[in-house]
């Protein structure tokens, strides 16, 4: 039994899918015939692998998410205007401003040699060690990581809710000090009023953020959010009487209602079954699509990491943990897991990824030429990408 398709692949014989209960019945079964021993980041480069997860992962898609019928009244939003601009970031030194006139394209946020330690009972411990990066205006990062490297360390410090011990996150030409209503984060359980609706959760952080909207308007950006991530129907359902699966659209769309300058995500899914986290991430991609918030999202999941990004960060093992690697997805948007399985670069870049978390396993230390053995793989990959491409425009 397993909820996961590679971990069916890499050991069974045959897969028998059970369909959604209630009344559950057994689905068709798969037959195997990947030759063993089987590893998990090779067999991306195994036609009969990749033919295999595609026909299973189908299935299941087709069998639970089945087409519900959605109504949705707010079509557009109101055109109104949060007050993001008013955050509590401190103002950059006159020299660095000047220096930064220009429109901020590259460095809209912008991680400079950004350090924490923290106090441990043998002394303090360097957890994130130098984390530099520089993202564009809204652009989708995925961080992955082993576990414990010091992911969320760093989301919480771009989130201001962790202090920074050197270096620093600057947010359109401000530095970070301390939350703000600039920035919105989605954590793996969101933290909901239980005895409050859906539509009162979402209109607590609305009403803040829009002080100058008529109340109609502030409804419309609520119901607006809410019928993007499904919920159009279940408005004022008290969070309380509400499944995981349906609390985390209500913090999805809480998110997206606070027209955030940084959307922050740790695990948005992690809590829920692989059907749920692939509707979900569904979800997050059509809102995401709309608004183009710059966002970075922490996952585990190297499928979730590909489908969302245009860069996917692989931090190294901690302490003292930095980026170990940066490789860009240059797969069409927009994008759906259906039309990625099929994609010819898809795996490629599956493989990339599982080899690089292979090699960090355990908390080890890769040697240079095992990475070096990674990005060669890489510039063939980006070479047969190039040509396509040509051979595509003549
Ligand atoms: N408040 C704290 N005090 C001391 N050590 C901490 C604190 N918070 C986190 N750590 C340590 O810092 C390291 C990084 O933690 P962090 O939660 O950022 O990792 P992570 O990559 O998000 O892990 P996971 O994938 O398990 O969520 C871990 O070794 C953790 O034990
Ligand atoms: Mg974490």
């Amino acid at each position: 039994m397993t909820n996961d398709v590679d971990e069916a692949i890499l050991l069974a014989d045959r897969i028998v899918p059970l369909t959604p209960g209630p009344n559950a019945t057994f689905g068709p079964s798969f037959d195997v015939k990947i030759a063993r021993p089987r590893e998990r980041a090779a067999m991306n480069s195994d036609a009969d692998f990749i033919h295999l997860r595609a026909s299973i992962t189908e299935y299941l898609m087709d069998v639970g998410l089945s087409a519900k019928p959605e109504t949705a009244r707010v079509e557009t939003l109101p055109n109104v205007v949060p007050i993001s601009i008013k955050s509590t970031s401190k103002p950059l030194p006159a020299a660095y401003r000047e220096k930064a006139q220009s429109p901020i394209e590259s460095g809209y946020v912008e991680f400079s040699n950004v350090i924490k330690i923290y106090p441990t009972p043998k002394g303090p411990l360097t957890v994130v060690d130098g984390f530099d990066l520089k993202m564009k205006k809204g652009e989708f990062v995925s961080i992955i990581g082993h576990s414990g490297c010091g992911k969320s360390t760093v989301l919480s410090m771009a989130a201001g809710l962790n202090p920074i011990n050197a270096g620093g996150v600057i947010l359109d030409g401000r530095e970070i000090s301390g939350a703000g209503p600039d920035r919105a984060v989605v954590f793996q359980a969101p933290s909901l009023m239980p005895w409050l609706s859906a539509r009162e959760n979402v209109a607590l952080g609305v009403d803040r953020v829009y002080p100058k909207a008529s109340p109609a308007e502030r409804r419309d950006v609520v119901e607006y959010y809410l019928e993007r991530v499904g919920l159009g129907d279940a408005m004022n359902r008290s969070a309380a009487d509400m499944s995981n699966g349906m609390r985390q659209r209500v913090g999805i769309a809480r998110a997206f209602a606070l027209s955030p300058k940084l959307l922050l995500l740790d695990e948005p899914f992690g809590m829920l079954d692989s059907l749920t986290r692939w509707e979900l991430q569904e979800v997050l991609m059509e809102v995401w699509s709309r608004t183009k918030v710059t966002a970075i999202c922490v996952t585990h999941d190297v499928d979730e990491a590909i489908l969302l990004a245009d860069r996917v960060v692989m931090m190294s093992n901690g302490p003292n943990a930095r980026i170990g690697n940066i490789m860009e997805v240059d797969l069409p948007r927009p994008r759906s897991r259906k039309a990625l399985l099929d994609h010819p670069d898809y795996y490629a870049y599956r493989e990339e990824l599982l080899e690089f978390l292979e090699v960090y396993e355990g908390g080890a230390s890769p040697a240079e030429a095992q990475l070096a053995a990674i990005r060669e793989k890489r510039d063939q990959r980006i070479d047969r990408q190039n040509i396509t491409k040509r051979l595509a425009a003549e």
